[in-house]
């Protein structure tokens, strides 16, 4: 039996027939169903502007299921009662009329969850016209991202939305935030002293953070191609891994109280002047190369392409936080599209011993570091520095890591994926990994100004092949600084 209870809902999906409710959302609502985690009396509303045959968009709806679901973790049980859950509905968004059928279904369901995974110019438009229908005083309202492309259009959605909604009852989702090893970020730096002990400049020379996708832009060029790699990846979830790492220790676990440190070093990050701009951050863009062993297009000759476009799918930079915690401690993060491997990981460099008394030439090697791999196989590590053994080495050090393999420690679990455990989080009504909006609008203005920055110097994205780890001058972006990306070959 689950250890925790979950109230019922109404779950009203809005977006229901597209791509993400398809691949993530309707599986993980089986998954909690599947763990006993879904009340008996809880209901799924798929809402979707297509209209026609409510059976044939349910099967669509199931087919993709068991597309996505692993099939050792199909019961037909758990499906059965999960298809009775579901009903399809269709709904123009911007129609209030339409919602009248909305809240018929919804009835006199005491809480209402409405996910919105839509466009976000429409997310004010939806709250409106739940508002029309006296939907909105039971409703928590969930925000996918991308909210707006730059802070003044994150205002305007946000402004949007909190006409209608609390800030209490908004949940922005960053996928991330749902991560398992993510949310053991917290468990491992404030519930061992061991490491919060040494978690400030005093110990810690610099800290690595690294988003690798092996994939290109897979049928998504036209929405990518407004984005780009910053907006897409650093502005929220690489932003989101700085600040649990940096974050000072939250006086208890509430959402308001992590979050009140996550804004405070987001407020902390310093800015780029033109100087920093130009050898503390590089854009790029891939070109034809390999990945795994296949030739693959370059980002000019993906499908739906405009061969013109300046879009960066790579970005690498160093971050610097200012505070006594750590000042003077870089925080680099690099993340890209087809790179070698599906990759995320943030290393932390502890600073060498103070007085060495090994031999010269060992002298690199000498310094502790802590490894966060958040995918593939998530996992903790810890190198550290130990003697060879064998009567011939003498005092030959070498690093080897205290692994904590996830895995293999808790070989019964499954790793859920993120967004099972935000679903259920959203309905136990706890905002701890949801993004608050002072938080996204402190992170759009430093990606801002740096938007505003390559702008300016007209900076143009470097080629790197596909499959490689980036342009050259992202590896001579940490060389300068005397160091170098951990594990790349
Ligand atoms: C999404 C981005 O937020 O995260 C995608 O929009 C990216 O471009 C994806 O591919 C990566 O997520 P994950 O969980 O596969 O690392």
């Amino acid at each position: 039996m689950p250890l925790i209870t979950v109230e019922p809902c109404t779950f009203a999906l809005f977006g229901a027939l597209g791509d993400l409710a398809l691949r993530k959302l309707f599986p993980a609502l089986y998954q909690l169903d599947q763990a006993g985690l879904l009340h008996a009396d809880t209901r799924i509303l798929a809402l979707a502007r297509e209209p026609g045959d409510e059976q044939q968009h349910l099967a669509n709806i199931d087919s993709h299921l068991r597309r996505f679901v692993p099939a050792a973790e199909l019961n037909e049980t758990v499906v059965t009662r999960f298809q009775a859950r579901l009903s399809y509905l269709h709904v123009d968004f911007l129609k209030a009329d339409d919602y009248v059928a909305l809240a018929e279904r919804v009835g006199d369901a005491e809480t209402m969850i409405a996910y919105f995974a839509t466009p976000a110019s429409v997310y004010g438009a939806i709250c409106e016209n739940l508002h029309s229908v006296n939907l909105t005083e039971r409703t928590r309202a969930v925000l996918e991202k991308p909210i707006g492309h730059d802070l003044a259009s994150s205002r305007t959605v946000n402004d949007a939305v909190a006409q209608f909604f609390p800030e209490n009852r908004v949940y922005r989702i960053d996928h991330y935030l749902g991560k398992e090893t993510v949310q053991n970020l917290i468990a491992l730096r404030f519930a061992n002293s061991l490491f919060e002990t040494q978690w400030n400049q005093n110990h810690i020379s610099h800290v690595e953070i690294t988003v690798a996708e092996q994939v290109g832009i897979e049928g998504r060029w036209g929405y990518f191609d407004q984005a780009g790699q910053l907006r897409d990846m650093i502005q929220n979830h690489l932003l989101q891994l700085l600040c649990l790492i940096a974050m000072d220790p939250p006086s208890d676990l509430s959402a308001d109280s992590i979050r009140d440190e996550k804004v405070k070093v987001l407020k902390a990050l310093v800015p780029f002047t033109p100087e920093r701009l130009a050898t503390q951050v590089v854009r790029g863009q891939y070109i034809a190369g390999y990945s795994e062993g296949k030739a693959v297009p370059g980002y000019l000759e993906e499908e739906n392409s405009n061969t013109q476009s300046d879009t960066e799918t790579f970005v690498a930079l160093r971050a610097d936080i200012r505070n006594w915690r750590w000042a003077g401690v870089p925080f680099y993060l690099r993340t890209g599209k087809r790179m070698p491997q599906k990759l995320s990981q943030i290393v932390i460099h502890f600073k060498e011993p103070p007085h060495y008394i090994f031999a010269p030439e060992q002298r690199m090697q000498i310094s502790n570091k802590l490894i966060i791999r958040l995918q593939p196989d998530e996992g903790i590590s810890l190198q550290v520095m130990t003697k060879d053994q064998g009567l011939d080495k003498g005092m030959q050090l070498r690093s080897g890591p205290l692994k904590l393999d996830f895995s293999d420690t808790y070989r019964s679990a499954r790793t859920p994926d993120a967004y099972e455990r935000l679903l259920l989080e959203i309905m136990r009504g706890n905002q701890n990994l949801f993004v608050r909006k002072d938080e996204i609008e402190s992170a759009w203005q430093w990606c801002d100004q740096l938007i505003a920055g390559w702008k300016k110097a007209g900076d143009a994205p470097k080629p790197y092949a596909a499959g490689s780890w980036g342009p050259m001058s992202s590896i001579a972006l940490i060389t300068r600084d005397g160091r170098s990306w951990y594990g790349d070959i």
